[in-house]
């Protein structure tokens, strides 16, 4: 039987995210992180981690002595979180919710979103909705950092057909099909997941989901229509805003007006 998976963050998926991203520096992009929040706001200690996932930068940034709150709509990922939070003896809030119906008495100075969730905003709107509800939560002048997958990347490159990862208590074969939808700029991926955690019984999961194809120049502009200023870009974590080459990771920075 194949269990069909709502999101790739749920259940047996988000158990084994961690080990699926193990390719991404976490590390390197909380620096990142911290080096764009301290060049645009010096001093900045509070800040929020929306779609926080499994707590990965909110580990590292509370790491790094910041005093971290951590969002996500998945109560699987944000169990993760918490659980390797409280093994390495950190303090993180972790929060269950929708980032854009998040509301706070005080303001953030900081907000960042990493891990590409940006391309989960499949239309101009629900990007426009998701900036619109930052903008809600930051201080004037405050900062939002987000990443997401350039759209030529995303179009031609951002699926593998078969992998295998072999864990010690399980392997799991991902077999995935990409198709793109020009007219609405979308790449719709297909999931088939085998997970063998070595107990007699293969699970089979599928999931599903579209990523917005997304150019830097887009997202700055929909970023300055919902009230942000000063908007920079990056290319694959390097502290140089010249990004002719076409990085395959694109950071978008901007501060809120007022
Ligand atoms: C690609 S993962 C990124 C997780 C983490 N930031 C990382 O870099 O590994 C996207 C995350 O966004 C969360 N998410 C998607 N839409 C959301 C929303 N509207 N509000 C809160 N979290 C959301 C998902 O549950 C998932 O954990």
């Amino acid at each position: 039987m194949t269990v069909y998976s709502d999101s790739m963050f749920t259940n047996e998926l988000a158990k084994y995210y961690d080990a699926m991203r193990a390719y991404r520096d976490y590390g390197k992009e909380a620096r990142f992180a911290d080096a764009l929040i301290q060049k645009h706001c010096p001093g900045t200690g509070r800040v929020l981690d929306l779609c926080c996932g499994t707590g990965e930068h909110a580990i590292k940034m509370t790491e790094m002595d910041y005093q971290v709150t951590g969002i996500d709509l998945s109560k699987d990922m944000l169990a993760v979180a918490r659980e390797k939070a409280e093994k390495s003896g950190l303090s993180i809030d972790f929060i269950h919710g929708d980032v854009n119906d998040f509301e706070t008495s005080t303001k953030f100075r900081a907000v960042y979103c990493l891990g590409y969730t940006l391309l989960y905003m499949t239309t101009h709107q629900k990007a426009m909705d998701f900036f619109n509800a930052i903008n809600r939560i930051l201080e004037p002048g405050g900062i939002f950092i987000v990443d997401f997958i350039n759209g030529w990347s995303i179009a031609d490159t951002w699926h593998k057909d078969k992998v295998t990862y072999s864990f010690d208590d399980a392997t799991i074969f991902l077999s995935e099909q990409a198709t793109l939808d020009r007219k609405n700029r979308l790449k719709h991926l297909e999931f088939h997941y085998l997970i063998d955690e070595f107990n007699g019984k293969v699970k089979t999961v599928f999931a599903e989901e579209d990523l917005r194809i997304y150019f830097e120049d887009e997202v700055g502009l929909l970023l300055s229509s919902c009230g942000f200023e000063k908007i920079e870009y990056y290319g694959d974590h390097k502290l140089n805003t010249d990004i002719k080459d076409l990085p395959e990771i694109v950071i978008v920075s901007g501060l809120k007006k007022g």
